[in-house]
């Protein structure tokens, strides 16, 4: 085993790297370690997913080990973290109703612990409480039970331990959940894409990030599907796709397109729009994720994330570092060969639930900035109602069964996306403007010097958990407080 050199250790904390295999067929394994750093450009291989493990007679249990080891990217040998040694972890597949169990084992050499992003379900005890530590070589058996309500949709898993976050799931440690839908929608194919980003240097570590990076929210350079480097896909004309997009990049927002195909979103998040819509692009921010139908028309159209300005900490301190501006290319999709016939129309989507007339029996504010002090040495540290968090202390108290009115405020000259545990946020008012339909998202964004209005059933479970920045290095800084509903 090649030694691991002090920067990586900075990410592993140390750890003695296993050898792990990345699943799939799309990975090139070469052994060399002193191989040229990998690069966005060029092509990739064949598209892969990562394994799926599927509920039955309404029960699924997983076990999973988080732990650091190798992992192929772009034919480069990467030490990286991963749950069951792949990148991503494997996706979980459930059903509203369903209990999910899963053994977490903690093989990193820093605390750990595992939070179900999205997912609707109790914040106490061993279900979703991410108050929870699995201290390095421990472990922990969670215990979801999922409302016989929950929203269909894509959701994911990653670590939540206060302090070690980004670290964790920038290292690799994320994987997928999907609630199946209570009617099927026909589809010649599904694809999960969960995308991330990553930085390799030399010698196939990691880099730590740099005070600057933390400050604006580090982005990698390289941007990965499933672990894949510009993967190729591919369908035959008319057949319709389903596509359940994760952005699992720790601060990169994602404004994705594919030209030359037609595009319709069923939602974002959690659960459906009313209907269906045609769109060109998608804007996603870190957390978010999408549920997309692809049309396949003749041609080879390219998956890009073009350029999104989330604004910058320049201004407050010198220059933030460099964000290149330039459309990625993620993956390729070919249409070729016969025609397929035409698919089936889209069933009828539940319609979600508006709280636009829902009696509100609270109001609050909370606001988001990047005030000084706290992180010492002059950098500005990221704070709600300017505050940092703090374990100890309970920020919000809420009545469990109300819905709550709040104007998300941000101060700063970068974008904070916005993410609240156990109870989605119907988004009434963007930007000053009025949102006429209903959407519900848990991450939500609030522009640079701009508001964004949320309205919040605070239904079905009761309990103490969090809301926080999305920026996973503000949320590690303290851009997160503490809810209790009671
Ligand atoms: Cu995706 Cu509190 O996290
Ligand atoms: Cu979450
Ligand atoms: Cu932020």
């Amino acid at each position: 085993m090649r030694p691991i050199t002090r920067r990586n250790a900075l990410i592993l904390g140390g750890v003695g790297a296993v050898g792990v295999g990345v699943g799939g067929t799309g990975l090139w394994m070469t052994q060399d370690a002193s191989s040229p750093v990998p690069s966005q450009t060029g092509v990739g291989k064949e598209f892969t997913e990562p394994p799926e493990l599927r509920s039955r007679n309404g029960a699924l249990s997983v076990a999973l080990e988080a732990a650091a080891g190798q992992v192929t990217v772009a034919g480069n040998t990467v030490t990286a973290l991963s749950y069951n040694g792949g990148l991503p972890g494997p996706t979980l597949r459930v059903r509203a109703g369903d209990t999910l169990r899963v053994s977490l084992h903690n093989g990193l050499a820093d605390p750990s612990n595992l939070h179900v992003h999205g997912l609707h379900v109790s914040p106490e005890n061993n279900s979703d409480n991410v108050f929870v530590t699995v201290p390095a070589g421990d472990s922990f058996d969670y215990r979801y039970e999922l409302p016989l309500n929950h929203p269909p949709g894509v959701y994911w898993y990653h670590p939540h331990q206060h302090g070690f976050v980004t670290d964790q799931v920038f290292g690799g440690l994320y994987g997928a959940i999907i609630v199946e839908d209570p009617t099927a929608i026909a589809v010649s194919r599904e694809r999960l894409l969960v995308i991330s980003d990553i930085t390799v240097g030399s010698g196939g570590t990691i880099p730590a990030a740099t005070a600057m990076e933390k400050m604006s929210g580090r982005e990698g350079e390289l941007v990965l599907v499933n672990g894949q480097l510009a993967p190729v896909m591919a369908s035959r004309p008319g057949e319709r796709e389903r596509w359940r997009i994760v952005n699992a990049c720790v601060s990169r927002y994602l404004r994705l397109r594919l030209d030359g195909q037609r595009l319709t979103l069923l939602g974002m998040d959690s659960g459906r729009f009313s209907s269906p819509r045609t769109v060109d692009e998608i804007l996603m921010a870190p957390g978010n994720r999408a549920d997309l139908l692809v049309m396949g028309a003749a041609g080879t159209s390219l998956l890009r994330t073009r350029h999104y300005d989330r604004g910058s900490s320049a201004g407050m301190m010198g220059r933030g570092p460099e964000r290149p501006a330039g459309d990625i290319t993620l993956a390729t999709l070919t249409v070729a060969g016969e025609s397929a016939a035409a698919a089936a129309a889209v069933p009828r989507q539940a319609l979600p639930r508006d709280l636009r007339a829902a009696t509100v029996t609270a109001r609050r504010e909370l606001v988001f900035a990047m005030g000084t002090g706290g992180m010492g040495g002059g950098m500005m540290s990221p704070t709600i109602n300017g505050r940092t968090f703090d374990p100890s202390r309970v920020d919000e108290t809420v009545q469990f069964g109300s819905v709550e009115e709040w104007l998300l405020t941000n101060t700063s000259t970068l974008d904070h996306p916005m993410h609240l545990h156990v109870w989605p946020m119907q988004i009434v008012e963007e930007g000053g403007r009025v949102v006429d339909t209903a959407i519900w998202q848990d991450v939500v964004n609030i522009p640079a010097r701009g508001t964004t209005r949320v309205r919040i059933a605070f239904d079905d479970f009761s309990g103490r958990t969090v809301y926080h920045c999305h920026i996973l290095d503000h949320e590690d800084a303290g851009m997160m407080g503490i809810i209790q509903a009671q």
